[in-house]
């Protein structure tokens, strides 16, 4: 049984507004007033975990410690099967890109490229099944935590189509559907995401 969320405010550990905002919309009509990491000045900690779920409690537990109030955290990635899970945790680190149009940025063309690279070298047999994963956690100011695990499954495809979304979605096409991430629109994606998915098993569980 997991711990219920009492309406009050709460900590959205994040620094990035968009996600913010759409965590906030979810949370708002269960009486909860978000308020993000950024907004009260806290340090974004460094992700050591390697698992989705121990660097989304590492995010919510330093959301719970830096403001006493309960912190709410996610983490998510692309998990490619042939490639043992790759690049899972560090999905955004294969964006890097030191010397990227005269600056540091995360170019998502070079890491959709990179996946497939290293599929090719499998083969035009390869398995191209692959899950985005989001996992959130909850940390409450006591030490208590929960987590919840979300997934959305399909495969890769190439190249890359689709203009919406963002990261890898124009390259994932969804179970069932013929259409990448990038070519339908953003309500469609939500409706089916793994952050959905999660997002499902948390109002579930806590209100
Ligand atoms: P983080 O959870 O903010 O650390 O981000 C992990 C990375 O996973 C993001 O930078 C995206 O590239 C990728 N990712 C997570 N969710 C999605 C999605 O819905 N579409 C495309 N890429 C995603």
């Amino acid at each position: 049984m997991s711990r219920k969320l009492d309406p009050g405010k709460l900590v959205i550990a994040s620094h990035n507004p968009g996600k913010v905002r759409e965590i906030g919309a979810l949370l708002a009509p269960h009486g909860m007033d978000v308020i993000s990491a950024g907004e009260l000045g806290l340090p974004e900690p460094e992700e050591t975990g390697t698992t989705f779920a121990e660097n989304a409690l590492i995010k919510a537990r330093a959301g719970t410690e830096g403001s006493g109030l309960v912190a709410l955290a996610d983490d998510s990635g692309l998990c490619v099967n042939t490639l043992g899970g790759a690049p899972g945790v560090y999905t955004a680190d294969w964006a890097e890109a030191d010397a990227y149009e005269g600056g540091p940025g995360r170019d998502w063309y070079m890491a959709m490229g990179k996946v497939e690279g290293k599929l090719a070298e499998l083969g035009p047999d390869a398995d191209r099944s692959a899950y985005f994963a989001c996992t959130l956690a909850l940390a409450w100011p006591d030490g208590h935590t929960e987590v919840f695990e979300g997934r959305a499954n399909g495969a890769l495809t190439w190249p890359p189509r689709g203009k919406l979304g963002f990261g890898y979605d124009p390259v994932f096409v969804p179970a069932g559907r013929n259409l990448t991430f990038a070519e339908v629109d953003p309500a469609e994606k939500h409706a089916i995401s793994h952050r959905a998915d999660a997002f499902a098993k948390l109002m579930k569980a806590v209100f």
